[in-house]
């Protein structure tokens, strides 16, 4: 495919916004996605998987009340070597209205979007897709047993996309379409040209619809091997927890951990981290980057 001005996504948004009604009453001092999820908050988790897969300028949207505290955390990104910035949703009204809030910061250009409760660990092939998009729209496909949650894709025999259906009570198939999408930077005049939802919310199904309709979107289903975790409720958000403390614990390793990440990728030289991890708390976190800095 060709792949003019050297093609590839810079840029990613983290929508990190919502009113996490199910997690009532821990978020009512701070958002979901400001919870732990074992030894980091949970927004680390999705930002990873953009720094991982080459994304380097970063938006992250959440509400009026949250956005602050966001920006505490994370700070402008200079500590792992990227760019962050960030812009309120002043009401939940949909998944695909981040492109609206976000339309100046995409500029035209393509841009990844994930969902601030959105885990993946294993190999998702963003990196590939980032480096090699042209135009139209990316997703995933991942089976669950509860289809109805999720926004729901159906192939047919030749493994194209047939249908594609928001919550539907009776799915067609078992394969949601997860939290994490691609797209051109035509998904702002796309986003500008769907109807709300009769809930009210820009629908991020009814956007990928009108790519499906063009012949312009193309869905990936994930390796065996991937896990998608969302931890939208008090079940799911403790078995995240223990899904990536079995891991770490197991291999002595730290899934998201960002300064490792941005070392990694050589967006931050070794002095660089070096310096940053002398400014930390003694913790376990601080101790697993000295030995990270310790091999290489
Ligand atoms: P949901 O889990 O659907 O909603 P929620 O986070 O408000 O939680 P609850 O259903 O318990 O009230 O949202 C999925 C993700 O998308 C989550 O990270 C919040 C985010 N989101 C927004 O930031 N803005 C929105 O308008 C919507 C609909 C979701």
């Amino acid at each position: 495919m060709e792949t003019p001005q050297g093609a590839g996504i810079v840029k990613g948004i983290v929508l990190a916004g919502g009113s996490g009604s199910r997690l009532d009453p821990i978020t009512r001092v701070a958002s979901k996605q400001l919870q732990p999820v074992y030894d980091k908050p949970m927004i680390y988790y999705p930002l990873a998987t953009l720094l991982q897969a080459g994304i380097t300028e970063v938006m992250i949207i959440s509400t009026p009340h949250d956005l602050p505290k966001f920006r505490d955390l994370l700070g402008d990104g200079s500590q792992w070597g990227i760019g962050l910035s960030y812009a309120v949703q002043p009401e939940p009204k949909g998944i695909a209205q981040a492109f609206l809030v976000g339309e100046q910061f995409i500029g035209g250009e393509p841009v990844t979007l994930i969902l601030g409760d959105n885990i993946f660990y294993g190999r998702i092939g963003l990196e590939d897709v980032v480096a090699s998009f042209d135009s139209g729209a990316y997703v995933f496909g991942y089976p669950v047993r509860d289809p109805q949650r999720y926004g729901v894709v159906e192939f047919d025999r030749d493994g194209k996309v047939r249908s594609l259906e928001e919550k539907p009570t009776h799915p067609k198939s078992k394969f949601a379409v997860p939290g994490l999408y691609v797209y051109d930077g035509d998904v702002v005049n796309v986003t500008n040209s769907i109807e709300p939802s009769a809930r009210g919310e820009l629908e991020i199904t009814d956007v990928n619809k009108v790519y499906l309709d063009r012949g312009q979107l193309q869905v990936q289903l994930f390796d065996r091997g991937v896990a998608w975790l969302d931890s939208g409720t008090h079940d799911s958000l403790l078995e995240a927890a223990n899904f990536i403390a079995t891991v770490e614990r197991r291999q002595s390793i730290k899934i998201a951990c960002l300064e490792e990440i941005a070392l990694r990728q050589g967006y931050l030289s070794h002095s660089a981290l070096a310096a940053s991890v002398a400014q930390m708390p003694i913790s376990g976190y601080r101790t697993y980057l000295e030995g990270v800095l310790e091999e290489g």
